[in-house]
Formats: structure tokens, C-alpha cells, sequence
């Protein structure tokens, strides 16, 4: 009988931080079932999956790869090792969901979606940021001429260790941990610049102008980072990112007849301002329940149900675009990890 992916079964590799988040969000859709995790330690997966009703625990990525009834794979270790594990997966035939950011660089990222292509077996990056439906409803004013020609687009993502934020999963007070430790592929370009680097390219396309000054800090990250990304239609972007202060989680779209605002935070969007030059402004909500993983679940099985090998939210032409932007970067500011 074909597979509907009804309800779909998520096998997690890697239950860390962002698992917990991500099947927080999950487990309770109808239709979503946090099925299976893969831990280096057996007894953590089933810790982690009693809290969504038990489920398949493994102690290795392998044996989780392995089970004929995981239907789609979420890839939630540190980048260094998405790679690996996502090949993993691939290769065993599951389609995957791979965090951000896809991959430690530009040379792995071909990898892995050369796997996918040749074996056509769908692939995402967990650019969740890209799925809430008040960003895909900013994309859609912007492409529609809401305000004139998109020309600029200003956006920060930044955050302190210890500061309190609204996103309390940001209060990040370990400078030991993974932020800030270059054998992890740490800094704040490769957290959470990500985010405004592809921000700026889901408006613009691929950049083919980049400069950026950072602040290196004494583990050897990026601590403090600007961006100004040039577009061939002749469009800027102005980017932050930093782990040495609290940006004001701020993204505005400029257009030639007036701009959007995207807030709060902009990366889980929840509202939209819309100016037009001569008119009221326009507040356009979506609001929604929880963290907001859900959307991205959802669209990876809207995307498994239609038959997709790739998401049309974010392509995998698209995910290599953005990781050879952030190699430029790096290459920049003078960040390379012990691992490259
Ligand atoms: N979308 C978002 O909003 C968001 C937010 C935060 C992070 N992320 C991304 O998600 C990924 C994971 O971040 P995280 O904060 O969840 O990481 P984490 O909690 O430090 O690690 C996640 C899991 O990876 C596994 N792992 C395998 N090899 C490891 C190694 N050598 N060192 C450490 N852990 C290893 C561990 O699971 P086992 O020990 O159980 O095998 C660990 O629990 C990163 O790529 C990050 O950029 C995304």
C-alpha cells in the first residue's frame, strides 16, 4: 500500500535542545507522530520520547535509520555533523530534514544534495523561519508589488549570553558550550546569521557582492558580525549578527513605494506592517500556538505527500546559494574551523 504519510513518523537524530523544541511543536498535530530517536545513548532517546507518548529509541544513528517505519528524518546534531548524518539518512532511503545551518560549508553542502538528487530522495534544510505563514504572506506582498520594488533589506539577529530576551531560548549563558566553540563550527554567522543571509536571499536571490567585518572572539568564532550583501538586480542587504549584544531583532523589506516590516521576532514571524507610500499602514496578523515548528513539519509532509524531492519554500539550489554566501563571509573575515 503506497505510504500517505498519515499520520508522518519523525525519527530524530540527535534528541538535544532543538529536538525537544522541534517535537514540543510536533507531536501535538493530528497528523505528525514523533516516532523513533537515535542517540548515542539509548536510555537519553527514550528519556526524550516518553515525553511524547514513547516511541522507538535506538543507541546509535544507524539502527534509527534503520527502522522501515520512520517515514522522515530530522537531522538535529551541530552542524559539524549534519554531513555525515544526513548521507546517513539519505542513504538508507529516509527523507530528511536537515537544521540549520545545512552544512559546516559550501563543499559538504554539494555532497549531501548530491546524494539526495542521485538517489531522489527529498531533502530540506530546517530553514523554519521560512515556513510561518506571515513570512510566506511577506514574500507574497513583496513579489506582488505591494511596495513598488523591493530594493533593501535591513536585518539583525544577534543576541548576549545571559541577556533575558522574548525568545527565552536565546538566553544562551554557557561560554563554553556549543556557541562559541570553533571545533563545533561556532560564531554568530553560523547560529544565527544564517537567518538574515537567507532572509535576504529569499528576497534577492544570490548575491554577487559580499563584504563583512567581524569581531573574533578568544575562542577563535565570530563574536560580532556586519554584512552588506550586493544583488545582481542592483539590490543591498544589511545584515548583523553578533553574540556580544541583543540586536533589536529587527527585519524591514524597502521598496521602491513603501516596505514591510516582519516582527516579532521576525524569524518566527508573527506580524507584518505594510507601508505604502500615501496610505494608512496595514497590520496583518498570524497568529499562532506554541514555538512555531509546526509549520515546517507541516510543509515537509505537505511536500512528502505531493511527491517532492525538494521544498518550493526552500530549494536545494537555493540551500547551496546561501552556503557558498556564507563561505564568502568566512573567507572575510578570516574564520576558518579546524575541521576545513
Ligand atoms: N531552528 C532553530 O531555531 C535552531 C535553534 C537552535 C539550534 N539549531 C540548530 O540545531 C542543531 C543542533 O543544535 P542544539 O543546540 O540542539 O545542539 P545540542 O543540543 O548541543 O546537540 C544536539 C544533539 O546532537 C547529538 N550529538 C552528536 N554528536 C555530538 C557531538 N560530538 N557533540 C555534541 N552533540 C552531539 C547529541 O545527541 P545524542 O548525544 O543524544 O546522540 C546532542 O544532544 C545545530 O545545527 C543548530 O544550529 C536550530
Amino acid at each position: 500500500m503506497p505510504n500517505n504519510f498519515s499520520p508522518l513518523r519523525w525519527g530524530i537524530i540527535g534528541p538535544g535542545a532543538i529536538a525537544k523544541r522541534f517535537a514540543d511543536d510536533v507531536s501535538p498535530l493530528p497528523d505528525h507522530k514523533i516516532y523513533a530517536a537515535g542517540s548515542r545513548d539509548k536510555a537519553k532517546g527514550d528519556a526524550f520520547l516518553a515525553k511524547y507518548g514513547g516511541g522507538n529509541a535506538y543507541g546509535s544513528y544507524e539502527e534509527l535509520v534503520a527502522d522501515p517505519d520512520v517515514d522522515c528524518v530530522y537531522v538535529a546534531t551541530p552542524h559539524p555533523f549534519h554531513k555525515e548524518h544526513a548521507l546517513l539518512a539519505l542513504r538508507a532511503g529516509k527523507p530528511v530534514l536537515c537544521e540549520k545551518p545545512f552544512t559546516v560549508n559550501l563543499a559538504e553542502a554539494e555532497e549531501v544534495v548530491a546524494e539526495a538528487r542521485k538517489s531522489g530522495v527529498f531533502l530540506m534544510e530546517g530553514m523554519w523561519s521560512r515556513c510561518f505563514p506571515a513570512m510566506r504572506k511577506a514574500r507574497e506582498l513583496a513579489a506582488s508589488g505591494a511596495i513598488g520594488k523591493p530594493r533593501m533589506i535591513e536585518a539583525d539577529f544577534g543576541f548576549k549570553g545571559g541577556d533575558t530576551t522574548d525568545a527565552g531560548v536565546l538566553n544562551v549563558t554557557n561560554p563554553n558550550g556549543r556557541l562559541f566553540d570553533v571545533k563545533l563550527a561556532g560564531g554568530a554567522l553560523m547560529d544565527v546569521g544564517v537567518y538574515v543571509v537567507s532572509l535576504a536571499q529569499m528576497f534577492f536571490g544570490t548575491p554577487d557582492r559580499i563584504k563583512a567585518v567581524a569581531t573574533l572572539g578568544t575562542t577563535g568564532v565570530d563574536e560580532n558580525t556586519g554584512i552588506v550583501l550586493g544583488f545582481p538586480g542592483g539590490e543591498v542587504g544589511i545584515l548583523s549578527t553578533s553574540l556580544q549584544t541583543t540586536t533589536p531583532f529587527k527585519a524591514t523589506l524597502l521598496g521602491t513605494n513603501g516596505k514591510i516590516e516582519i516582527h516579532s521576532n521576525w524569524w518566527t514571524a508573527k506580524t507584518l506592517t505594510v507601508h505604502r507610500s500615501g496610505q494608512d499602514a496595514e497590520t496583518i496578523t498570524e497568529p499562532f500556538g506554541g514555538g512555531g515548528f509546526q509549520f515546517e513539519a507541516m510543509h515537509v509532509a505537505e511536500c512528502l505527500r505531493g511527491g517532492l524531492t525538494e521544498s518550493p519554500i526552500i530549494t536545494l539550489e537555493e540551500t547551496l546559494s546561501i552556503m557558498r554566501t556564507l563561505d564568502a563571509i568566512r573567507a572575510e573575515i578570516g574564520l576558518k574551523y579546524p575541521m576545513e
